[in-house]
């Protein structure tokens, strides 16, 4: 398929994106995901955060960040001085892909066929958000936003710009942190990641 795009409402507002969403047939992930998982937030935040696809939880919750990974965010936004509340939190691609195991659905990351064919939502979100400032959360996510070339690992917490026009900031995915063998100090650095978009802000 060619992607997202003709599904994307080019006029209305968020409210529109989240009622269409579920419609997409622009990759082939909608076929066995439970749902469409769609961004939240304030319209109006200063600060997005993009991280990489729903999870088993997102998938059969319908929240954005509700797992492991979401707990780990919880904290590290804690820690950072950031209010979730205040933040518009989505993900480079909409649709869970995972493989089975049994009973088990195992997360699979998304193809780079997928994270282009989903990239017509995100452009949306960004349009409709403007913020200030794109937190780019993981490989995926760098992807979508700057290209195959980037790499989250080598810039790290460096401000970046956007194609659009608009500042980013590149850090690791909260699932890495959570299975880091160096807990402390990953989290610590993911944290030192979100101060810093917090000072690109002032
Ligand atoms: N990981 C993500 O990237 N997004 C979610 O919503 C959950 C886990
Ligand atoms: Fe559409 Fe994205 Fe879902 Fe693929 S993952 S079907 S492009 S919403």
């Amino acid at each position: 398929t060619a992607g997202a795009e003709k599904w994307v409402p080019r006029d209305g507002g968020m409210r529109k994106v989240r009622a269409t969403l579920g419609d997409c047939r622009g990759c082939e992930l909608w076929e066995d995901a439970e749902r469409a998982v769609a961004g939240e937030g304030p319209v109006r935040s200063r600060m997005m955060l993009v991280g990489e696809t729903p999870g088993d939880h997102e998938d059969k919750e319908g929240h954005v960040f509700v797992g492991p990974a979401g707990r780990l965010l919880d904290r590290a936004l804690e820690e950072a001085g950031i209010d979730r509340s205040d933040v518009y939190l989505t993900n480079a691609v909409k649709h869970f892909r995972f493989e089975r195991d049994g009973k088990r659905r195992i997360h699979k990351t998304p193809s780079a066929g997928q994270i282009t064919a989903c990239h017509p939502w995100l452009a949306r979100e960004l349009e409709l958000v403007k913020p200030a400032l794109v937190v780019i959360m993981g490989a995926v996510a760098a992807r979508s936003l700057l290209g195959p070339s980037f790499k989250v690992t080598q810039h790290r917490g460096e401000k970046v710009e956007l194609a659009d026009g608009g500042t980013a900031i590149a850090t690791v995915h909260p699932s890495a942190v959570v299975r880091s063998q160096d807990f402390t100090r990953d989290l610590g650095l993911f944290v030192d990641d979100l101060r810093a978009a917090v000072a690109l802000l002032d």
